[in-house]
């Protein structure tokens, strides 16, 4: 088990801050959406830069829909938008591109659009991007124990055969590496129920940068702090220490 790595091979982000830093200008919340969709842009460049495999993005929890209706067609339109002109590029980056959540309460054509985008950069290996919408931690856990109870009733499953890691198979993200560093934007500091089994040994950098304002350079810093953490998984420092002597 590594210490010390100095780049991530999983980050996670919740990009908070749009709709202050819309406020700060005077414009609508969605000015703040749309700013927040060039920050996005940096960021996968950052991460193709630094070497990082797996990026994944919250863009719209399962309690998002809470917010005014104008606000949540505002962000629909947006993603639609951003669907349309980014997975492109983004193949050519050689990024492959996934949406996870409960993607049922999309419209036919966004999911259509979703689908059709996944399918399109399937084969990349560069940089694996993964946009969380109507997501939650929560509903994650419960997807998985739901397939699992599901195994169990028809036969295919012991109870005593469900642990950790047959469930963690299960959740979201199973196929990429650990999450290492969850950064949050923004100036708050929890997880919001974002990827709560998958963040169990992640670091977590919080900065209060409003995430339109969320550079290459602020993603550097955060890989930075993280390089400087020492990760235990639950043992001492001494142990960690005679293991690299
Ligand atoms: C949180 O800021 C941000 C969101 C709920 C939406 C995130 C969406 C984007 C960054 C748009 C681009 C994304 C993709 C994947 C194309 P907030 O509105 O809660 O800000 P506040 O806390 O300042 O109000």
């Amino acid at each position: 088990m590594t210490s010390r790595p100095a780049i991530p091979r999983h980050i996670a982000i919740v990009m908070d801050g749009n709709g202050r830093w819309a406020k700060l200008r005077h414009r609508p919340r969605s000015f703040g959406h749309n700013a927040g969709r060039k920050a996005v842009r940096e960021v996968v460049e950052g991460c193709l830069r630094e070497g990082v495999e797996a990026l994944t993005l919250f863009a719209f929890s399962s309690e998002n829909w809470k917010r005014p209706e104008e606000e949540v067609g505002a962000l629909m339109a947006l993603f639609v938008r951003a669907l349309d002109k980014e997975t492109e590029e983004l193949h050519a980056q050689g990024v492959r591109l996934r949406f996870v959540g409960d993607l049922t309460a999309f419209d036919e054509p966004l999911r259509e659009r979703m689908q059709a985008a996944m399918a399109h950069t399937a084969g990349n290996r560069r940089l694996q991007l993964s946009v969380a919408v109507n997501y939650g931690g929560r509903w994650d856990i419960v997807q998985a124990a739901r397939q699992a109870a599901a195994a169990v009733a028809r036969g295919a499953l012991r109870p005593e055969a469900i642990d950790e890691a047959m469930l963690g198979q299960r959740m979201c993200l199973a196929e990429l590496p650990p999450l290492d560093l969850f950064i949050r934007t923004g100036g708050e500091c929890r997880l919001s129920n974002f990827l709560l089994w998958q963040a169990a040994y992640a670091e977590l950098h919080f900065t209060d940068t409003l995430w339109p304002d969320f550079d290459q350079a602020c993603l550097h810093r955060a890989i930075e702090d993280y390089g400087r953490r020492e990760r235990r998984y639950g043992r001492t420092g001494e142990q960690i220490a005679s293991d690299k002597g």
